[in-house]
C-alpha cells in the first residue's frame, strides 16, 4: 500500500509497485536488501542467506538456513518432460530458449503447484505457498545444469548424483560437473549468485509482478522474468559485453571503438543504467572478484586489460561522464564466468539462476499484498481522436 498501484503521471506511462525487497538510491549508487547494503551481505554471508531474506524477509538461523538448504537439496529431480523438452532442443539452441521451455514444462508437470488445476486455494496456503517456492528455487539449478550440460554434449546427470546439504552453488557446480569444486570457484560463483538476487522493479522482476498478478503459477511466470533478462539490454548484455570486448581485440583499437559508440555505431555494452548515475555498487565488487578470480586461475585474460582499459578511458570522455554512464553489473561479469569456463551465451542463464531469488520473493510479496489486483498499467492515448466514419469502398 501506499505507491499508486498502477498508474500515476508522476510514473510516465509504466507501472508502479510498492515493494520492501530492495531499496536503490541510484544518484548515490546505494544497493540494500531489506535494508543490509550489498557489501556488507557478500562480505558476511552467502546467497543461500540472501535468498532466505529475500524471500522470507528476515536473515536464517542457522537451523533455519540448514533445512532452507536441506528442503532444496531433496528435490533435485529433473521431471521427465522437463529432460524431454531440453533434450529436444539441438545443442547449438541458446541455452535462454531452452530455459524459457523447461519452465513452461515444469508449469504443467507441477499441477499441484499450479492455480489452473487446483484452484487458487494453492497460494492462498501457507503450506502451498512454501511447497511453491521451495520447487521453483531447488528446479533452477537442476534445470540450468541439465541444460549446460545438454548443449555442452554431455548426458544430463540423473538427481542422486547430488550432494545432500550442500550450498546451492556447490549444489549446482556439482550438477554441473559432478567432480569436486575447487572451493575458491564456488565462493565466486555464490558471490555473482547475490550480486544478480534482485534488483527491485527491473524489466525483467516487473515482468514476473505482471503475471503474477493474472493468478498464473509461478513457473509461468519466470517464464516472462527470464524472456525479459534475455534481451541484450538487459541481462543479456553481459554475453554483449564479451562479444564486444573480443570484437574491440586489444587496448590499441579501443579510440576508435568509442569514437564509433559517440556516433552511435556502437553501443557500450555493459555501461549505463536507468536508475545507476553513478558507479553500479555491483560492479565495483565484481570487478575486485574479477582480480581475485585472475590470481587464482593464474591466467590474466587480456580481455580484462582491454576491460580496464575502455573503463579507464571512458570514464575520462565528456560523453560519457555528462551521461552519467557508468559500468554496470554486466561489465565485468562476462569475463568471470568465461574465466570459470562458461560460453557467453550461457552468462544470462546464470544472471537468471542468481535473479531467480528476487522473482521468487517478489511473487511471493504480491500474494502477500490483501489489495493486489491484476496489473493494467494506465494508457497514454495518442492516436487519432475519432470517431470518424470508415469510408466506401470506392473511396478508398
Ligand atoms: C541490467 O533495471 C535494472 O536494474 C537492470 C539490471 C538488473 O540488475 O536487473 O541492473 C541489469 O540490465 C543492467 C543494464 C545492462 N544493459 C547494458 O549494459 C546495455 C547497454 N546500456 C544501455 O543500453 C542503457 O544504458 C540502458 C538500457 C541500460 C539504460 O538505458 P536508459 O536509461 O533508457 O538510457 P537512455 O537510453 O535514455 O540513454 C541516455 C543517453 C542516450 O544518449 P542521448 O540520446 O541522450 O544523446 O545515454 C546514451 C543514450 O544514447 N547511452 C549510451 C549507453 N547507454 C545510454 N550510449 C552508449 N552506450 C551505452 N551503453
Amino acid at each position: 500500500a501506499g505507491l499508486p498501484r498502477l498508474y500515476d503521471p508522476g510514473f510516465a506511462t509504466t507501472a508502479a509497485y510498492s515493494s520492501s525487497i530492495t531499496f536503490i538510491d541510484g544518484g548515490k549508487g546505494i544497493l540494500r536488501h531489506r535494508g543490509y547494503p550489498i557489501e556488507q551481505l557478500v562480505d558476511k554471508v552467502g546467497f543461500d542467506e540472501l535468498s532466505y531474506l529475500l524471500i522470507f524477509g528476515a536473515l536464517p538461523t542457522a537451523y533455519n538456513l540448514a533445512l532452507w538448504q536441506q528442503a532444496q537439496s531433496q528435490r533435485v529431480t529433473l521431471p521427465t518432460c522437463v529432460r524431454s523438452v531440453i533434450t529436444a532442443f539441438s545443442p547449438s539452441a541458446h541455452p535462454m530458449s531452452i530455459l524459457i521451455a523447461a519452465l513452461s514444462a515444469m508449469s504443467a508437470s507441477r499441477t499441484s503447484l499450479n492455480p489452473a488445476y487446483s484452484g487458487q486455494t494453492v497460494y492462498s496456503d501457507a503450506a502451498g505457498r512454501r511447497e511453491a517456492i521451495v520447487t521453483c528455487m531447488s528446479a533452477m539449478p537442476v534445470i540450468v545444469a541439465a541444460i549446460y550440460r545438454h548443449t555442452a554434449g554431455l548426458p544430463i546427470f540423473s538427481a542422486s548424483a547430488v550432494p545432500h546439504k550442500q550450498s546451492f552453488a556447490t549444489r549446482f557446480l556439482h550438477m554441473l560437473n559432478g567432480g569436486d569444486q575447487s572451493k575458491s570457484l564456488a565462493n565466486t560463483l555464490d558471490i555473482l549468485l547475490m550480486l544478480h538476487a534482485d534488483h527491485e522493479q527491473n524489466c525483467s522482476t516487473s515482468a514476473v509482478r505482471h503475471l503474477s498478478s493474472s493468478g498464473v503459477d509461478i513457473f509461468s511466470s519466470m517464464c516472462g522474468g527470464v524472456a525479459a533478462l534475455y534481451g541484450p539490454l538487459h541481462g543479456g548484455a553481459c554475453e554483449s559485453v564479451l562479444r564486444m570486448l573480443t570484437r574491440i581485440g586489444n587496448v590499441d583499437n579501443i579510440p576508435n571503438f568509442l569514437e564509433r559508440v559517440k556516433r552511435r555505431q556502437e553501443r557500450l555494452m555493459g555501461f549505463g543504467h536507468r536508475i545507476y548515475k553513478n558507479y553500479d555498487p555491483r560492479a565495483r565488487i565484481i570487478q575486485q572478484e574479477a582480480r581475485r578470480v585472475f590470481e587464482v586461475v593464474g591466467t590474466v585474460d587480456p580481455l580484462i586489460q582491454v576491460a580496464t582499459e575502455l573503463e579507464r578511458t571512458a570514464l575520462q570522455d565528456d560523453f560519457f561522464v555528462q551521461r552519467k554512464l557508468y559500468p554496470n553489473v554486466d561489465f565485468y561479469s562476462g569475463i568471470i564466468y568465461k574465466a570459470m569456463g562458461f560460453e557467453p551465451q550461457f552468462f544470462p542463464v546464470l544472471f537468471a539462476l542468481g535473479r531467480s531469488a528476487g522473482w521468487i520473493a517478489h511473487w511471493n510479496e504480491f500474494l502477500d499484498d490483501p489489495d493486489r489486483r491484476i496489473a493494467r498499467p494506465h494508457q497514454l492515448y495518442i492516436g487519432v481522436k475519432g470517431p470518424r466514419d470508415v469510408p466506401d469502398v470506392t473511396q478508398r
